[in-house]
């Protein structure tokens, strides 16, 4: 059976100690995680490897936001696949809409960094989302399948059974908007049924999806309660140990 997942993504937020409180706040109230749910925290880069050491005795993984689409040499500011398993992180997100609309990344070069990401064996968290207009101009479907099959189809069925997708339309992010529970279920059922035709439906049946785009307490219930979401991607609201606590037990 597939994995449900929340992970927090902290995006470009906290300074090293407040970092390190959160963490220690999650650290206290894991014990009323929910035991069927893994959890992962995704903070800046910085902070990364302090994260794993104040981690590493209990079952919450760490991630990371990015990684280079080159294994290593002359890329000043970069960060590679391999550099991240090395201090033990799990988790690496590729494609989050932010990175494909501020930093131009494509499906092409999103396809490199998922390649070095599957050899490093970390866990990558795929983004797929379409942007407001082409909701509105009902092109959000042929949106997520280029996405799709241009960002993930090239890999064997034993890569592909190790990515997650993150279903994150870009209206939802950091706006208070979230998608209606049939909205999400719609298109999570629709990429499932994608990787179905392109893998087979055990297969498809293997991979968690996640929800992300102003997932809250208080709105997690009825997003998580459809049965081809598997968890969440939660922004502003992982900031919160508390907040972040209940969306974990939302299942
Ligand atoms: P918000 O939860 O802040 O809308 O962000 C969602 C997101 O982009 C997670 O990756």
């Amino acid at each position: 059976m597939r994995k449900n997942i929340v992970a927090g993504n902290w995006k470009m937020n906290t300074t090293f100690d407040e970092a390190v409180t959160l963490t220690k706040e999650l650290l206290n109230l894991e014990k009323q995680f929910d035991k069927n749910t893994e959890v992962v925290l995704i903070p800046p880069f910085l902070y990364t490897k302090t994260l794993v050491d104040l981690t590493q005795n209990s079952k919450i993984k760490i991630g990371t936001q990015n990684s280079a689409n080159i294994l290593e040499g002359a890329y000043t500011g970069e960060v590679s696949a391999k550099m991240i398993a090395s201090i033990n992180a799990q988790y690496v997100i590729i494609g989050h809409s932010e990175r494909r609309a501020y930093y131009n990344e494509t499906n092409q070069i999103l396809n490199q960094k998922l390649k070095l990401v599957l050899e490093n064996n970390l866990i990558p968290i795929f983004c797929v989302g379409e942007i407001l207009a082409e909701r509105e101009a009902n092109k959000h479907f042929e949106i997520i399948k280029n996405q799709l099959i241009e960002g993930t189809f090239n890999f064997s069925e034993t890569d592909y059974k190790k990515i997650v997708i993150a279903y994150e339309p870009v209206w939802a992010i950091g706006t208070g908007k979230t998608a209606s529970p049939e909205q999400a279920q719609e298109i999570h059922t629709f990429i499932r049924n994608l990787i179905a035709e392109k893998f087979g439906v055990n297969l498809a049946n293997e991979i968690s999806i996640l929800y992300g785009g102003s997932v809250k307490a208080s709105n997690a219930k009825e997003i998580f309660n459809n049965k081809d979401v598997d968890g969440g991607l939660i922004g502003g609201a992982s900031l919160n140990a508390k907040e972040f606590t209940d969306i974990i037990n939302a299942f």
